[in-house]
C-alpha cells in the first residue's frame, strides 16, 4: 500500500476546499475522483493543475471497474468520500438522484473498498481507512430548547437529502461491524466559504445582492443554522483521518448558530461596507420574505465534544470574520461567479424561485 488516498467528489465546494488544503499541509499524493455534475468545477482546482501529487479522475463512483481499477492501480492508505448530491431544495424537486449517488453510489465505493481491504496485507489493513463525510441533517430538526445534536441523538432526516446521507452512514456503520471495513464517519453543520455554489444561502445571497435582485428568505427567517467556516471543516477531516478511532462517527460543528434572516442581515451590512457606491445600499431593503421550504428543520445545532475532547480539534475561525473574508472572496471572483452560474444554474432558478413569489 502507497501513502496516496482517493477523494471523491474532491471538485465540489468542500471537497476542492479539502484538496488544496491537503496538498498545502501533507507530503502525500492525492487522486480526486469526480463526475462534474453541475456542482463540480475544475475551475475551483486551477492552481494545482499540474501538480506533481495531484491526479483528477473524470469518472463516476458508480462505476465499480473504474474505482476497482484506480484501487488497484493507487493503493490508497485512505478513501475520503465526499461526492454527493447535497442540495437539500433539488432533493424535494427530483430526490431520484440523491438515492443513486448518495444511497447507491456509497455502496459501490465501500462494495470495492471491501475487496481492496480484504486483499492488503496485515500491516496495511491496519492503516487503511475509509472516512465517509456526512451531515448533521440526519438528525432532524430541534426545538430551541433541545439540547445539540451529539454522535448518539437516534436519526431523523427529514428531506430526501437528509434520508439519502442517513442511509449511506448506515451502510457506512454495517461495512464496519460486519466487514471489519476500518471505516470513520463525520457529520458536521453548515459549511461556507470560497468555491460554495450559489444555490445553498450564504453565497446566493451574496450573489443576488450584488445584482440588486431579492433575496427569498424561506418562512419567517427564523430557521436557525450552525455555521462552520469550510477550511476548518477540512481541518477537522484530516485529524479524524490521522486519529479517529475506527467504527466511530464525529460531530463537527462551529459554535455558530445564527438565524437564517440574522445571516442574510450580516452579508448585507459587509457588503454596504465594502461595496460603500452600491447602487442597491442598503443591501437589506432586497430582503424578501417567500413561502417556506416544505419539511423546512427548524434548527440545526451540533455538539462537537467528542472531536474536540480526543481529537483536540477546535474551530479556529469566528462566523463574523469567515463571513467578512467570504463576502470579500465572492466580490473578488465575480469571473467564477460568472462561470458557474451560466448555462444550466439559471434553469435552476427559475424552476426554484418561480413558484416563491414576485422577485424571488
Ligand atoms: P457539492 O454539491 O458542492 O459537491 C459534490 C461533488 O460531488 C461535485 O464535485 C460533484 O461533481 C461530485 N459528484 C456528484 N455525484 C457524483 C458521482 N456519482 N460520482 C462522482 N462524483 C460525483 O457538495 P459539498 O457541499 O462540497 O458537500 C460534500 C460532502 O459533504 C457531501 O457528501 C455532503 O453531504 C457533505 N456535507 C456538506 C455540507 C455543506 O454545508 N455543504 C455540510 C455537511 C456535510
Ligand atoms: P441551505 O444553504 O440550502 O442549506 P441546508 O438546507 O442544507 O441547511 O439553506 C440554509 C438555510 O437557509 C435553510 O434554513 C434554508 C434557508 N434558505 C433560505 O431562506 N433561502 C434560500 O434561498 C436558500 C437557498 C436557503
Amino acid at each position: 500500500m502507497k501513502e496516496t488516498i482517493i477523494v471523491t467528489g474532491g471538485a465540489g465546494f468542500i471537497g476542492s476546499n479539502f484538496v488544496l488544503h491537503w496538498l498545502a499541509q501533507e507530503s502525500s499524493p492525492l487522486v480526486n475522483l469526480d463526475c462534474l455534475t453541475y456542482a463540480g468545477n475544475l475551475g475551483n482546482l486551477a492552481s494545482i493543475s499540474g501538480h506533481g501529487r495531484y491526479e483528477f479522475i473524470h469518472g463516476d463512483i458508480n462505476d465499480r471497474g473504474l474505482v476497482a481499477r484506480l484501487l488497484r492501480q493507487h493503493q490508497p492508505a485512505a478513501l475520503v468520500h465526499f461526492a454527493a448530491e447535497s442540495h437539500v431544495d433539488r432533493s424535494i424537486l427530483g430526490p431520484e438522484e440523491f438515492v443513486r449517488t448518495n444511497i447507491h453510489g456509497t455502496f459501490s465505493l465501500l462494495e470495492e473498498a471491501r475487496r481492496y481491504y480484504s486483499d492488503l496485507a496485515p500491516s496495511d489493513k491496519q492503516r487503511f481507512r475509509f472516512l465517509h463525510v456526512s451531515t448533521d441533517e440526519v438528525y432532524g430538526s430541534l426545538r430551541d430548547d433541545d439540547p445539540a445534536f451529539c454522535e448518539t441523538t437516534a436519526y431523523a432526516p427529514n428531506s430526501p437529502y437528509a434520508a439519502s446521507k442517513a442511509a449511506s452512514d448506515h451502510l457506512v456503520r454495517a461495512y464496519f461491524h460486519t466487514y471489519n471495513l476500518p471505516t470513520l464517519t463525520t457529520n458536521c453543520s453548515n459549511n461556507y466559504g470560497p468555491f460554495q455554489f450559489p444555490e445553498k444561502l450564504i453565497p446566493l445571497m451574496i450573489h443576488n445582492a450584488l445584482q440588486g435582485k431579492a433575496l427569498p428568505v424561506y418562512g419567517d427567517g427564523k430557521n436557525i443554522r450552525d455555521w462552520l467556516y469550510v477550511e476548518d471543516h477540512c481541518s477537522a477531516l484530516r485529524c479524524v483521518l490521522h486519529n479517529g478511532r475506527c467504527g466511530e462517527t464525529y460531530n463537527i460543528g462551529g459554535r455558530s448558530e445564527r438565524y437564517n434572516i440574522d445571516v442574510v442581515h450580516t452579508i448585507c451590512a459587509v457588503l454596504d461596507e465594502l461595496r460603500p457606491n452600491s447602487p442597491h445600499k442598503p443591501h437589506a431593503l432586497l430582503v424578501n420574505f417567500v413561502p417556506d421550504r416544505p419539511g423546512h428543520d427548524r434548527r440545526y445545532a451540533i455538539d462537537s465534544s467528542r472531536i474536540e475532547r480526543e481529537l483536540g480539534w477546535k474551530p479556529q475561525m469566528t462566523f463574523e470574520s469567515g463571513i467578512r473574508d467570504t463576502v470579500a472572496w465572492y466580490l473578488d471572483h465575480q469571473d467564477w461567479v460568472a462561470e458557474v452560474t451560466s448555462g444550466s444554474y439559471r434553469d435552476w432558478i427559475e424552476a426554484q424561485y418561480a413558484k416563491r413569489g414576485p422577485g424571488a
